[in-house]
């Protein structure tokens, strides 16, 4: 099959590229889209036979359940058993945006979007371009990250195509992403709603609109958390797993660049080929093989929208050892240092002070 790469304005896509797309939709195929998140690989939600292509070409195990994207708040209604008070609230303030909800389903779910759960994970995305399609499609759309299990999500078109070229029928190219971590997903079955992955909408937003809210022990991926208390299978997956061995060094700013020299100096030693996850503020204090700039530190989504695509880089270019930084894990900061301790397989280094 060859992939069939459409270029849109991201802002004010082309409808007769999104009719091609959303055609192909509604025919049971395949079509990778930009959202504000990141770029996500869509399927026709009530088209089983569908779905279960979307975890063929993306190598995805059968227990990991799908995200249904929508573009009518009327089709909650439709796909969930029973919409919450607090459900109300968070559509009102967060919809459309990076806020996926987690309801009990209904019958018009194909088991094979929720991997057998009898819950169903849902969100209304605010790019122009997944908007658009969704709307042209007419049907829901079940879309996990556009990437391979196990690589990091895409952020461009570049990354869609690396891993899913000749798999999937049409990748809309809407150019660079918005916030480059993927969206919250809030569980609004238990009682208060539980985080079970953050995202660009924060804890604290929240906790603004619905007063209490849990955070799952993985949501903070501080250690591994058991499999058998893994609430979204997607949580015991090393995720966004690079080739390179990773390490986070997490405390106060003059330790972690310390301690990462450090680490640095011996890998070196060794003869290993060393990168550093830097940002703007410290790139210039390290001594390795490749030091990258992720993003500036005084404003962690900036970390956000350049982590997978630095994580992406340090594959193609070989390196056998990389140290990242930690940032604080409070707002989008707790998404990115998520995203990085499950990067690293939970290998954290923390340092209490300058040493
Ligand atoms: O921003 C995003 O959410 C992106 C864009 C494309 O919308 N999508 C995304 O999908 O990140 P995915 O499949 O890579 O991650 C979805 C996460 C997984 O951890 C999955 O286990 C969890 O949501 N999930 C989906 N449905 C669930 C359900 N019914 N119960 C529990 N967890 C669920
Ligand atoms: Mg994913």
């Amino acid at each position: 099959m060859e992939t069939l790469a459409l270029k849109v304005d991201p802002k004010r896509p082309e409808l007769d590229k999104i009719r091609i797309a959303a055609g192909v939709l509604r025919n049971g195929g395949l079509v990778a889209f930009p959202t504000e998140t990141v770029y996500g690989l869509g399927a026709n939600a009530l088209d089983e036979k569908a779905v279960l292509r979307i975890f063929e070409a993306k190598n995805r195990p059968a227990d990991n359940p799908i995200i249904v994207h929508v573009v009518n708040r009327d089709d909650v209604y439709v796909l969930a058993e029973h919409v919450p008070e607090v459900a109300e609230r968070l559509i009102d303030k967060f919809w459309p945006g990076p806020l996926t909800l987690l309801f009990l389903k209904s019958e018009a779910v194909p088991n094979a979007v929720t991997a057998g759960l009898g819950t169903v994970a849902i969100r209304m995305p605010s790019h122009a371009v997944a908007r658009a399609l969704i709307a042209e499609a007419g049907v829901p759309v079940a879309a996990p990250s556009a990437n391979l299990a196990g690589r990091p999500s895409p952020t461009s078109a570049e990354h869609v195509l690396d891993d899913l070229s000749g798999r999937i029928e049409v990748l809309i190219d809407g150019g660079e992403i918005g916030y480059g971590v993927e969206s919250t997903v809030l569980d609004l079955t238990t009682e208060p709603p539980t985080v079970l992955r953050p995202g660009p909408v924060t804890i604290e937003e929240l906790k603004e609109v619905i007063g209490g809210v849990e955070v799952h022990p993985a949501a903070r991926a501080e250690v591994p958390v058991e499999v058998a208390i893994a609430r979204s299978p997607g949580m015991k997956y090393r995720h966004y797993a690079p080739v390179a061995e990773v390490v986070v060094v997490e405390g106060p700013l003059e330790g972690v660049i310390a301690k990462i020299q450090e680490l640095v100096d011996a890998r070196r030693e060794r003869g290993e080929r060393v990168g550093v996850m830097a940002t703007e503020e410290t790139a210039l204090r390290y001594r390795a093989d490749i030091v990258k700039v992720v993003g500036s530190r005084r404003d962690p989504r900036t970390v956000a929208k350049n982590l997978f695509r630095v994580l992406r880089e340090f594959d193609a270019e070989g390196v056998d050892f990389a140290a990242a930084e930690g940032l604080e894990p409070v707002g989008i900061g707790l998404a990115v240092m998520n995203r990085l301790r499950k990067a690293a397989g939970h290998n954290i280094v923390r340092v209490e002070q300058a040493n």
